[in-house]
């Protein structure tokens, strides 16, 4: 039996939800091991209930070897031992509906982990099996077949292919793994693979979980054939949309349509978010019609530059996409595999788009202004017509750990782009809850090993125990964002009216009585008169108007 969610809402609560991502791994960690874990997850339940969220989003939780952080799933119906057991997850799942939150799920259905029972038997049966069908085997090309099947490349660099030994000890056919050779892809086409699937999906929802963040989402179906990829680029350049042989294709759609229907068998339907880097509005809107997946992020918000034209593109060209097809926008600042908005707004603005680490370089670095804006994005995200979701740590101002040791390196980009991009790893550090000195209460006191990645000394600042009640702090900030969100009934889902700004701020209305002014590079801006000040994201001029690098919320 399922527990209520935020009745408030109803059943269209994902329309306006504000979601908070656990990167279980760093979270909290319950058993002293250094790793994040459900027990620990579950413990820290009543501080998310405080900061006002209305569900989680847990990134992979199930048994993995762990060559990719959780997104190599050996199997997908039962918990990774590092992080506890079924039984805990029932506890956690309960524990949140009962304090009013919904649980979402991390599905990874473009690959498995190479150590899945599905990929073993693959490797021990046939070329043209049907152990083989569930993968995308192919033979080599040349002569010895010696050369991959197609020019493909991996997302972490190098080829995208793999030969195997045959049973007979020869040199035998290649798989594709679009991400580490550990995650060999599954073919979408084949009936087997979508019923296994949907089996998963029937596990936990029966458990109670409320919903799932589809993993990339928009690289299931491979065109047939798999013809080289040759010169198109992705992504692609401007308004172009290009025939991707394994990025964005139409035949995805298939898929969420039938996932779709198994979401609405539930009495309580059950919802989908998708990561779809697609790059184009019109595009990430076809995942979102009405037939199709809830919500899914938009990213080219988290990637616009901290200036108001481009980042007013980018909220107008979203807003007008996804309205074609009835279907809210879903806004985000960062996740777990993007370098945090402190950093990048630290950076200056437009040069190019940051996301990865390896795209800050060279480039000065002021904090104290990347934390500036972090707040009033914060506020401008919130403010937005849909929904959000919160990265872990976001609410704590985290900066990008970008000094971390070379030892302690993780992601598997690191090794695989042959030690040039760094990685990941620095948005992934463990939470400082409380304390003066590391692991900050991310482990207990005896614990009998350091936190997974080492936490820089100077978030003893920066703990959830620092920031409470420090109403300065980006955690009230937070806090008191959340809360004003479910007073003011123009926030979440609707519509909104932009309101004339001078150059480099920005404003808009919505209905009823609310607006929100963003000055993100101008001259102090004046609020219209006879507004009430309901927060502000910094300290307003003497006179009461809006300084470059804040954002206020006006009741009007
Ligand atoms: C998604 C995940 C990322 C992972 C990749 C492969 O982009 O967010 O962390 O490495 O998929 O599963």
């Amino acid at each position: 039996m399922r527990t209520a969610g935020p009745a408030e809402n109803g059943a269209l609560w994902w329309r306006s939800a504000v979601i908070y991502q656990v990167y279980i791994r760093s979270f909290a960690d319950g058993d002293g091991d250094g790793v994040g874990d459900v027990p620990g997850l579950r413990s820290r339940l009543p501080y998310l209930a405080g900061l006002g969220i209305d569900a989680l989003w847990i990134n992979p939780w199930y048994p993995s070897p762990m060559k990719d952080a959780g997104y190599d799933v050996s199997d997908f119906r039962a918990i990774e031992p590092l992080f506890g057991t079924l039984t805990d997850a029932e506890e956690m799942i309960a524990g949140a509906h009962d304090l009013g939150m919904r649980v979402l799920l991390d599905i990874v259905p473009n690959h498995l982990s190479d150590q899945h029972r599905w990929f073993q038997a693959a490797l021990a049966a046939e070329p043209g099996s049907p152990e083989r069908a569930r993968f995308i085997f192919r033979d080599g090309r040349g002569p010895d077949g010696s050369t991959p099947p197609n020019d493909w490349m991996s997302n972490f660099g190098g080829v995208a292919w793999t030969r195997v030994t045959e049973a007979d000890g020869a040199l035998g056919q290649w798989y594709l793994h679009l991400f580490t050779p550990e995650q060999p892809d599954v073919d979408w086409t084949n009936p087997e693979v979508r019923e296994e699937f949907n089996e998963t999906m029937r596990f936990w929802f029966a458990l109670g979980v409320d919903g799932f963040r589809i993993d990339v989402a928009h690289g299931l179906a491979k065109a047939e054939g798999l013809p080289d990829v040759g010169s198109i680029i992705w992504p692609p350049v401007g308004a172009e949309v290009v025939d991707h042989p394994h990025w964005d294709r139409d035949e995805v759609h298939d898929i969420y349509r039938s996932w779709r229907s198994l979401a609405d068998t539930y009495e309580d339907p059950r919802v989908f978010v998708a990561e779809a880097w697609v790059h184009h509005p019109e595009r990430l809107s076809q995942y979102v019609r009405p037939d199709e997946l809830h919500t899914a992020f938009n990213f080219d918000f988290l990637l616009a530059p901290w200036e108001a034209e481009p980042m007013r593109e980018s909220i107008v060209v979203a807003l007008a996409a996804h309205e074609t097809v009835g279907a809210p926008a879903t806004w985000v600042l960062s996740n777990h595999d993007t370098v945090r908005e402190v950093s990048r707004y630290a950076r200056p603005q437009g040069v190019r788009p940051l996301r990865k680490l390896t795209d800050l370089a060279g480039l000065p670095a002021d904090f104290a202004v990347g934390r500036r804006r972090a707040r009033a994005a914060a506020l401008l995200m919130l403010a937005l017509p849909g929904g959000a979701y919160v990265y872990q740590g976001e609410e704590l101002g985290l900066a990008e750990v970008e000094d971390l040791p070379e030892d302690v390196l993780q992601d598997p980009g690191w090794e695989q782009s042959g030690r040039t991009e760094r990685g990941r790893d620095g948005c992934r550090v463990p939470i400082p809850w409380s304390g003066e000195a590391p692991p900050f209460g991310f482990s207990p006191e005896d614990a009998n090993a350091p936190p997974w990645l080492p936490q820089p000394a100077a978030w003893r600042e920066l703990t959830v125990e620092a920031q409470a009640g420090d109403e300065h702090s980006m955690l009230e900030l937070y806090r008191r964002a959340l809360h004003l969100r479910r007073t003011q009934p123009a926030l979440g889902d609707g519509t909104l009216r932009w309101l004339h700004m001078p150059e480099g701020a920005l404003a808009f209305a919505r209905d009823p009585g609310f607006a929100c002014i963003v000055n993100l590079s101008g001259d102090p801006v004046s609020a219209p008169a006879g507004a009430r000040l309901l927060i502000t994201s910094g300290p307003l001029t003497g006179d009461g108007r809006v300084p470059r690098d804040t954002a206020v919320w006006i009741a009007t």
